[in-house]
């Protein structure tokens, strides 16, 4: 039988080298995919705002901030005296960041970022946790980085995705996003004190624009199955759908604020 570290070791490299793959293609498209509206940026980021409870002195750092659709909405909206610090480990994400906004981009994972020195008031993680293996060390190391009465944030899309797939993708999804029961416990394990809140935002989309999303893997999960598999993925949603021009459909986002009293 093999080691189970060779084995995790293993997965692991799978799984970095599919993450490499999606975020250094999606790049370009990110913003395109998954902006969707500012209506629907705006829901999310006041939700933030309110969780967070930012205010204009708070340290804010964005980790897995991708193009920071959201730390750029959220400065709309709170004028913050120092630059928000948007780590993430991907250069080609971080280039879409406006170089005038009052961001400091940090290419780095964001393991490594919650071992580095440094105290801040709230950290923000918006649909990167299942992106990091080690979720309790990470709580930890996260736990020692905030001020006392701060505040860790995350936004996430657990794994019964209502999204308009095919149901190949919708299983994998269920293996691929984390479980935010086990967050939450995670999260008290680390000793915060943590609140549950839910955000559904219902989307109408043509559904030649999300078939587009489909084909371009525009959520890692879907990066994970093969061409054919794709393919074949594609062939059933066009037939499921064929007689809907709109498709209408939940988004479910998990809020847990971890607040370190
Ligand atoms: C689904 S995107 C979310 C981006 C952004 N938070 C948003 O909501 O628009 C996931 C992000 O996690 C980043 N990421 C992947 N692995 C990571 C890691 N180990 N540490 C930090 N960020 C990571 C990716 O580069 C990507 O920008």
């Amino acid at each position: 039988m093999e080691n189970p570290l060779v084995q995790e070791r293993r997965d692991g490299n799978d799984i970095r080298r599919v993450l490499d793959t999606h975020y250094v293609r999606l790049a370009n498209d990110y913003d395109n995919f998954l902006y969707y509206s500012p209506r629907f940026v705006r829901v999310l980021s006041s939700k933030m705002i309110e969780q967070l409870r930012l205010n204009e002195d708070d340290t804010l750092v964005d980790l897995g901030c991708g193009t920071c659709i959201y730390s750029l909405d959220i400065l709309k909206q709170v004028a913050l005296k120092r630059p928000v610090i948007g780590v993430d480990p991907y250069a080609e994400m971080l280039a879409k960041v406006p170089d005038d906004a009052p961001i400091r981009p940090i290419v780095m994972d964001g393991f490594e970022f919650s071992k580095e020195e440094g105290i801040y008031d709230k950290i923000l993680i918006k649909e990167t946790i299942h992106h990091i293996a080690d979720r309790s060390k990470l709580f930890a190391n996260l736990h020692a980085r905030l001020a006392p009465g701060g505040v860790l944030l995350l936004v996430h899309v657990p794994p019964d995705v209502q999204y308009p797939l095919f149901q190949k993708a919708l299983e994998r999804c269920r293996s691929w996003h984390a479980d935010p029961h086990e967050l939450f416990e995670q999260l008290q394990r680390a000793g915060f004190r943590v609140q549950w809140n839910s955000v559904d935002f219902p989307h109408a989309i043509p559904k030649e624009r999300y078939f587009k999303m489909v084909e371009g893997c525009y959520m890692s999960a879907l990066t994970t199955l093969n061409e054919h598999e794709l393919h074949d993925g594609l062939v059933e949603m066009k037939l499921k759908y064929k007689d809907v021009e709109i498709l209408e459909f939940i988004d479910h986002f998990d809020y847990l604020a971890a607040i370190r009293d």
